[in-house]
């Protein structure tokens, strides 16, 4: 039976569209049973209503307290049956209590080589910092925003003559590889964690990595 997912979204929803692509597979083992968004205007509901996946707006502005909002997403998801929670640029903290109770049922995608470069504006961080090589994880959360056992990452180069903008945009692309693949790999039930480390059962890294510049 597929795996059932619960994806937080507050915007564009390019990584839920990674997520609701892939499980249009009938092979794929998980399925999105709920998106909620914090935000009405969300352009990642059209994507769920466009799919046909069940949806709902619940906004941290209709909440006195965060922890009336948590109540009602936590609320939502239970009854949606959801097993796995997905973040897909949910721009909320999350609560240490909410954290707890779905403690290693719940991940998020950050655009940066984790655990460097956590937090917002990372695709002009790493540009001004230098450095030559970027790219993004999925990872396990945690209490600590963007920490948490890594699942899968991917690299890019960073360009000499990247915005902001092209660079998002290429590690964007891997974003929307990664993000379904690490799911998968959960709902096959191949992911332990040890301490920090996210073992796979059957997968395996790269034989050879790459370097930029490459010559
Ligand atoms: C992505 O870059 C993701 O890594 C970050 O927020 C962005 C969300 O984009 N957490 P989208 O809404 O999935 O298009």
């Amino acid at each position: 039976m597929a795996l059932k997912i619960g994806v937080l979204i507050t915007g564009r929803g390019s990584n839920l569209q990674s997520l609701i692509d892939a499980a249009a597979d009938p092979d794929f083992p998980a399925e999105i049973v709920t998106v909620i968004s914090n935000r009405a205007e969300a352009y990642g509901l059209k994507r769920a209503a466009r799919a046909g996946v069940h949806h709902e707006v619940i906004s941290h502005r209709s909440f006195k307290t965060s922890d009336a909002f948590e109540d009602a997403i936590d609320e939502a998801l239970e009854r949606a049956g959801v097993e796995l929670v997905c973040l897909a640029g949910f721009m909320r903290i999350l609560s240490k209590a909410f954290i707890t109770k779905w403690k290693n049922r719940i991940v998020n995608i950050h655009p940066s080589l984790l655990p460097s470069f956590k937090g917002l504006h990372v695709h002009e961080r790493v540009i001004e910092a230098g450095a030559r090589i970027s790219g993004c994880s999925v990872h396990f959360v945690r209490a600590e925003m963007d920490a948490g056992p890594v699942i899968i990452q991917a690299a890019v180069p960073v360009l000499l003559e990247d915005t902001p903008e092209t660079l998002a945009e290429r590690v964007l692309h891997w974003e929307h590889r990664i993000y379904p693949q690490a799911v998968r790999y959960i709902a096959e039930g191949r992911v332990r964690i040890t301490g920090e480390t996210v073992r796979i059962t059957g997968a395996e890294a790269p034989a050879s990595g790459f370097m930029s510049p490459e010559k």
